[in-house]
């Protein structure tokens, strides 16, 4: 493919090994250890840089860099084992390593920030050294990363994080997270633990062990959920107030205890679904609006929404368990006074079978059902499969 375009004929006419050029408009392409060298020898370099795929030496800008004003780029390369530059402390785009089948040592020690950083398809990767303080969007995909240690975030807006199977702690110290956080099937018991963290947009966590959060207040803008985690035993959000979209956790086998303390205001959906351990749902103490369905099913023996007093949408309690008489003393005349807005309303204990919104319950025993059609029209049972996206759509009736 291309040449080094700017720093090797910058050398070969001026004839010393330090007058490499320190800037260029085009992506510069490194065909070899010597032209890092020459890159490396800038203080500052100015222009993109990028590795040939046919590149096989190991890859280490040594010198003086210390910024790349622009981005880092490692693709599809399937020779390359060691990545670095012990003095580089700033990339202003983005630093990508995608598909390096070889890559087992990435060592930037003194790396605080880049704009983007991608690991993506890096499955001899098993450590990192970083020392990465800013980022404005993490992606970290398929790779063998036994842990995140050197990136430690604490301004981010935006972390996806998936199917790293060897993961098994992700923790950081951002307060804000601007726009989503997704985490998603990386080792089944990771332990997510983001103790300084106190508002977010998206949340979506899948697969994972266990869960702090204790600061979290806010989410902004978009939705929390907390799917498949089948070695999840908790999720509590004690300084939870507001969430602006859907609260959705639904498919956690080892879920038992779930508590949103302080949350008044849920400004989509209110979904909880397929928690086959999670047998009280009393740990709403101070939830007074619904803006779209709520919609609880499963084993209950106890639901208790002391401070509700608002569901716009569709609602629907089924419990195969018993729970006793809340839906004739509290959820019928919260009903009756029009505070569970939409016509669909199902309230039921002692069922063979519990199931979300829009399915007729199977053989129950008091409560009452003001659903006489069954399905509500227009009515689609979300899928596994669907994101928040879906469910938001779907239940917001
Ligand atoms: C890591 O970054 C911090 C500042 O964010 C700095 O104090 C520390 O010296 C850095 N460590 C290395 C090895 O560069
Ligand atoms: C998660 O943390 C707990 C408690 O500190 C620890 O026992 C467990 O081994 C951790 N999980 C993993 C996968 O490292
Ligand atoms: C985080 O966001 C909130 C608004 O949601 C803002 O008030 C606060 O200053 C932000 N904190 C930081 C550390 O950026
Ligand atoms: C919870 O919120 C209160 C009130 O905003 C605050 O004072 C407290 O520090 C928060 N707790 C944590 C663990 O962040
Ligand atoms: C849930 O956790 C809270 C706080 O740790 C505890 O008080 C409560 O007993 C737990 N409930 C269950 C059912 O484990
Ligand atoms: C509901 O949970 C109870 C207590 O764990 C259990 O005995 C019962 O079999 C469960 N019922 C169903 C239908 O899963
Ligand atoms: C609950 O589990 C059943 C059976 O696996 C599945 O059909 C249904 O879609 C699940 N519901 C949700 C909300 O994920
Ligand atoms: C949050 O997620 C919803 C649905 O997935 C999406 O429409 C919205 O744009 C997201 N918001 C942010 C800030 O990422």
């Amino acid at each position: 493919m291309s040449l080094l375009r700017v720093a090797l004929p910058a050398l070969a006419v001026v004839g010393s090994a330090y007058a490499a050029s320190c800037s260029t408009s085009a992506t510069t392409t490194i065909q070899n250890g010597g032209d890092a060298s020459a890159i490396a020898s800038c203080t500052t370099y100015s222009g993109s840089v990028a590795v040939a795929t046919g590149v096989v030496d190991d890859i280490a800008f040594e010198g003086n860099l210390k910024a790349i004003d622009g981005d880092l780029v490692l693709e599809s390369n399937s020779d390359i084992k060691r990545f670095g530059s012990s003095s580089l402390r700033s990339v202003s785009g983005k630093l990508t390593l995608n598909d390096v089948s070889q890559l087992a040592a990435l060592s930037f020690p003194a790396l605080n920030e880049v704009a983007e950083l991608t690991l993506k398809g890096l499955p001899n990767l098993r450590t990192l050294e970083f020392n990465l303080t800013k980022a404005d969007k993490l992606d970290i995909e398929n790779t063998k990363l036994q842990n995140l240690d050197g990136i430690d975030l604490e301004e981010v807006s935006s972390i996806f994080i998936a199917n790293n199977d060897d993961i098994t702690s992700i923790e950081m110290q951002v307060t804000n997270i601007t726009e989503f956080i997704t985490l998603s099937f990386n080792n089944a018991e990771v332990n997510v633990s983001f103790p300084k963290l106190e508002s977010a947009n998206n949340i979506s966590f899948r697969a994972i062990g266990s869960l702090n959060i204790p600061s979290l207040s806010k989410i902004n803008s978009g939705s929390f959920g907390v799917f498949e985690s089948d070695n999840l035993e908790s999720v509590f959000a004690p300084n939870l107030t507001k969430i602006d979209g859907a609260l959705v956790i639904d498919n956690n086998k080892g879920l038992k205890n779930i508590s949103f303390a302080s949350l008044t205001d849920v400004g989509a959906n209110l979904q909880i679904a397929n928690n086959t351990n999670l047998h009280q749902i009393d740990s709403f103490p101070k939830l007074e609006n619904v803006q779209a369905a709520l919609d609880l099913s499963g084993n209950f023996s106890k639901v208790e929404t002391p401070s509700l007093d608002f569901v716009k949408g569709v609602f629907n309690l089924q419990s195969t368990g018993d729970i006793g008489s809340v839906c004739a003393d509290f959820y019928d005349p919260l009903k009756s006074k029009g505070k569970l807005q939409k016509g669909k309303y199902v309230c039921k204990g002692k069922l063979e079978e519990a199931s979300t919104a829009g399915s007729t319950p199977k053989s129950g025993s008091g409560g009452s059902d003001d659903d006489k059609k069954g399905v509500a029209v227009g009515m689609t049972v979300p899928s596994i499969s669907l994101g928040l996206v879906g469910l938001v759509a779907v239940l917001l009736l």
